[in-house]
């Protein structure tokens, strides 16, 4: 199945997960976007979005779904997002997209989080797809030898500012095969705004589009 056709038929099943009256906390990436459509074929039913960039606060804006303010919702029942890569544990690496920040304080706030994937990006072990980290931008240098000693590549996604303002190294040559380890441990790294590791707050739900 062709990549596109595995993210459309993930986010079309995500909908399940979507209640009347909700407001529903909204990812990032070319999987959410299937979502989003699939979303805005029932906003009169729903209540509003909470957005994880600017991005996806476009998209849902341009398809007459509200965008609130996570500071006024409470907690979130559902949150549906993509991934970059997930392994068996349903441990993720996001960020590909710049968002991770956004993405991991909703995931947080959020009791459900369903994960919309094509097959392609299910893993054994993390770390193929290079590990995102933001940190605040005077940090880049000193947060970059810090994941050298912890056995990556760092490199700088030159040219990329996050929505928070902040940038982003890419960590090459990882095989995590403890995520909630080494997200601590990278967590602990000052200047270090979020790492894109989500394994202590993983996804509940995995949908990867294939079957039923
Ligand atoms: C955004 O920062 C990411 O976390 C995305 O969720 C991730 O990159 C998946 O994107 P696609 O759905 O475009 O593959």
């Amino acid at each position: 199945m062709a990549n596109e056709e595995g993210k459309r038929r993930a986010a079309r099943a995500a909908m399940r997960f979507v209640e009347p009256g909700m407001t529903v906390g909204v990812g990032t990436g070319s999987t959410v976007a299937h979502f989003i459509d699939a979303l805005a074929e029932v906003s009169n039913d729903i209540e509003a979005a909470v957005s994880s960039s600017e991005q996806s606060t476009r998209l849902l804006q341009e398809r007459g779904i509200r965008v609130v303010d996570l500071n006024s919702t409470g907690e979130l029942a559902l949150y549906v997002d993509g991934a970059d890569e997930c392994d068996p544990q349903r441990c993720l690496i996001k960020g590909g997209g710049a968002a991770l920040t956004r993405e991991k304080i909703i995931a947080a706030a959020s009791r459900q989080f369903v994960c919309i994937i094509d097959p392609s990006k299910r893993v054994e072990v993390l770390g193929k797809f290079p590990l995102p980290v933001e940190v605040i931008p005077m940090a880049r240098s000193h947060v970059a030898r810090a994941l050298v000693l912890l056995g990556g590549q760092p490199v700088w996604r030159d040219g990329v500012v996050t929505d928070n303002g902040n940038w982003i190294l890419d960590v090459h040559n990882l095989r995590i095969t403890d995520p909630v380890g080494l997200e601590a441990e990278i967590n602990q790294i000052v200047g270090v705004v979020t790492v894109g590791l989500f394994a202590a707050r993983r996804a509940d739900v995995v949908l990867t589009g294939e079957g039923d």
